[in-house]
């Protein structure tokens, strides 16, 4: 049963009645630009086809209550007094502090999700845009993609305490069927580059997860921020290779993976466009090198998935993507190599690790949508 299926069974359950409202967020994969976007620089990430659905619907009080099929307990707050907890309804509470509470109102809802937390394919920023829609939708709010990527990412930076860029709510609330996004993350403009129909985007879960707050992921922010600081400029995305140079390390070697992730994400966009898998598939593979020995944010499965596509056959190129420290990988591969390369990568994924990953040929899908049953 697919996530809007589930989503209406589980409203139905629980609050006897059928829902008013759809919402539909998808998930994302960064084929290339990783720990570029709080920098100001490039990344080419695309929605995919797996989904978070809210089946919602408007409440006459200002009351929330959602219910999440992975979570034993619901989420409950009133939007007159939203105060700080944990676990995941902090994403919902987030979203309805930065929305000026005073202007929505109330709603139930039900979700269902195909996006597994922590496998690197933006679930949060999923659920962040998801919710931001219900509310816009309930309360009657005009609905701006970038508007709203950007109060998910308050949310996320200020309520739950992930200093996490623009990328994932960006692509999340912006994306289009068929084509990944290249955004320039100083401006959040971006343009749609259409992807190559002979070449199958892959997504290969290492089926190991980080932890929650992601501190690492802070560390690494900090850093950039502590090089750009000493280089005397905003954002690393206005340095470049020679004068990264100047820094001590380990700063030298994070601003040197920035300079050279903003490079690599602007020429792959632009094979992308020309239809040249090739160049896109090396570049791949040189920004995993770059983001485990520069960047240091990669992990011994990470490395081994990444190592295992690039060598397996079909492979154009394969790296880590996200956050990292665990996760997924993505491969782009010729599609016609699909099946044996989906078995090479699997079990010998399994033979070297002792664990069983998992491979997902995914497309490129429209971003936040919502629709009110008749
Ligand atoms: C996580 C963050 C993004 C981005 C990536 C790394 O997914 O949420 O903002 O920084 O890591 O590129």
């Amino acid at each position: 049963m697919n996530a809007a299926d589930r989503a209406v069974r589980r409203f139905r359950a629980a609050y006897e009645a059928d829902p008013a409202l759809l919402v539909r967020a998808p998930g994302r994969v960064n084929l290339i630009g990783d720990h570029t976007d709080y920098n100001g620089g490039f990344v080419l990430p695309m929605a995919i086809d797996a989904d978070l659905v809210i089946a919602a619907r408007p409440r006459s009080d200002r009351r929330v209550q959602v219910t999440s099929e992975d979570q034993a307990d619901p989420v409950e707050f009133s939007l007159d007094a939203i105060s700080p907890g944990t676990g995941w309804g902090e994403y919902v509470k987030g979203v309805g502090a930065q929305l000026a509470p005073e202007a929505l109102v109330g709603w139930e809802g039900a979700i269902a999700s195909d996006l597994a937390r922590g496998a690197g394919l933006s679930s949060s920023a999923a659920l962040e845009l998801a919710t931001a829609r219900v509310f816009s939708e309930c309360s009657g709010l005009a609905w701006d993609p970038a508007a709203m990527a950007l109060v998910g990412q308050r949310a996320e930076n200020e309520w739950v305490g992930m200093n996490s860029g623009i990328m994932d709510q960006l692509i999340c609330a912006t994306g289009r069927a068929g084509h990944a996004r290249l955004i320039d993350c100083r401006d959040l403009s971006g343009v749609d580059v259409s992807l190559i129909p002979t070449a199958a985007v892959v997504v290969l879960d290492t089926g190991t997860r980080r932890s929650l707050l992601g501190s690492e992921y802070n560390d690494r922010r900090s850093d950039c921020e502590a090089a750009a600081h000493s280089l005397g400029v905003d954002l690393l995305r206005e340095t470049t290779l020679h004068d990264v140079a100047r820094l001590p390390e380990p700063l030298r070697a994070r601003a040197r993976h920035v300079v050279r992730e903003n490079l690599r994400t602007t020429e792959a966009a632009a094979a992308l466009q020309a239809g040249d898998a090739d160049t896109v598939g090396r570049l791949m593979t040189e920004s995993h090198s770059s983001l485990r020995d520069d960047f240091e944010v990669s992990s011994p499965a990470l490395d081994a998935m990444a190592q295992i596509a690039q060598r397996s056959p079909g492979c154009f190129g394969a790296r880590q993507t996200g956050g990292g420290f665990a996760g997924s990988c993505v491969a782009m591969i010729d599609r016609e190599a699909t099946t044996v390369f989906v078995e090479r990568v699997i079990t010998e994924y399994e033979e070297q690790t002792g664990s069983r990953g998992t491979a997902r040929v995914v497309s490129a899908a429209d971003g936040v949508e919502a629709r009110w049953e008749t």
